[in-house]
């Protein structure tokens, strides 16, 4: 780092990272379900300044999803229930992943299976394709209501769903975790001890909106997932517990509005970031987040964003507010 007061320019900072096997040009990356495949974003986001996208989950089979509304707003916050309403692995591939690849950014593929052989199915489709910098598996989307998505929060599960799909593919395996757990230690070590390559960490909290007018839920499901500022301490403290006690290369994930909150996560050892409803206020703000985290940088005098990375300084250790 410079001397105080020596000035940088800002495109002498590097942002490119490692995160596990998985190169990125910068930390940022679009989250799952927020940025649908990206196509529709162009018009909006030059997807080469960004990181990475993460497609919303696909299934095997094609599904309708939950009847609407599924959206609904809270003073800072979303609820969604969606319920993984995707085309199904055989039309993505034919017509939404080409056009990914086409985006000259690193491509995710998310994925939800409703068990080990469904994810077993969905990665050897995905294993014989190019253009795939990694596969994230969705283990807790908390939508689904039909038997699936159990194991998100069994940590045996988790780490017998991985032992398993770990050998299938060459692919770096990240796994969505859940933030719906009394500790999040005893789930992420359950998929790293599987075989997991990162953990991002992690998924939407368990939510609910009501009109107590019409005695309903505001969204048409019931309860939904919650995302937005409203959750960014409570995720921003999950990644750190993990990076922190595991080693595990994490994506941080909740809440992540600018570049003031993705540095924050990356602080606290978060080695990227996911950007997820923020991409509903402003379709352009992954690429704008990437020029405010170069600019901020370079003010603080600091060359390369990974020498950032876990560099928070607690001073005790995990304590309980009271
Ligand atoms: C409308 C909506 C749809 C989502 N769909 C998915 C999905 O299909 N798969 C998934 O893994 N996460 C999904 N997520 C969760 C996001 O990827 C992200 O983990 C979560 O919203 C927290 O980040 P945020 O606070 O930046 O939005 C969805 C979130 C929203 C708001």
């Amino acid at each position: 780092m410079p001397p105080p007061g020596e000035s940088m320019n800002a495109s002498e900072v590097d942002l490119s990272v490692q995160i596990g096997p998985l190169s990125l040009k910068n930390p940022i990356v679009a989250a799952s379900g927020t940025v649908a495949y990206g196509d529709e974003m162009r018009s909006f986001l030059d997807w080469s300044q960004v990181g990475g996208i993460v497609g919303k989950t696909i299934t095997l089979k094609p599904r309708k999803g939950n009847v609407p509304p599924r959206t609904a707003e809270t003073p800072s916050g979303l609820l969604n229930s969606i319920g993984l309403q995707n085309e199904g692995i055989e039309s993505f591939l034919a017509r939404t992943l080409p056009a990914m690849r086409e985006l000259k950014t690193a491509v995710i593929v998310n994925i939800g299976g409703f068990d080990t052989g469904e994810f077993s199915r969905l990665l050897d489709a995905l294993e014989k394709e190019d253009g795939i910098a990694a596969i994230e598996l969705n283990i807790s989307c908390p939508n689904v209501d039909d038997g699936g998505m159990f194991l998100d929060r069994d940590p045996d599960e988790i780490r017998s769903l991985l032992e398993s799909l770990r050998p299938m593919t060459r692919l770096p395996l990240i796994v969505k975790l859940t933030p719906n757990v009394s500790d999040i230690l005893i789930v992420a070590r359950a998929a790293m001890d599987g075989g997991a390559d990162i953990l991002s960490v992690a998924n939407t909290y368990f939510g609910l909106g009501v009109d107590w007018r019409t005695r309903k839920p505001i969204v048409a499901a019931g309860t939904a997932g919650v995302s937005g500022p409203a959750i960014k301490p409570l995720s921003l403290r999950h990644a750190w517990v993990v990076a922190s006690n595991l080693k595990a290369p994490v994506m941080g994930i909740g809440g992540i509005m600018n570049a003031q909150d993705a540095l924050e996560y990356m602080v606290a050892g978060a080695a990227c970031v996911q950007v997820g409803t923020a991409n509903f206020v402003d379709p352009g703000v992954c690429a704008k987040i990437v020029e405010e985290m170069r600019s901020l940088l370079a003010e603080a005098g600091v060359r390369h964003v990974r020498d950032i990375i876990g560099t928070l300084q607690m001073p005790g250790g995990d304590a309980s507010p009271s």
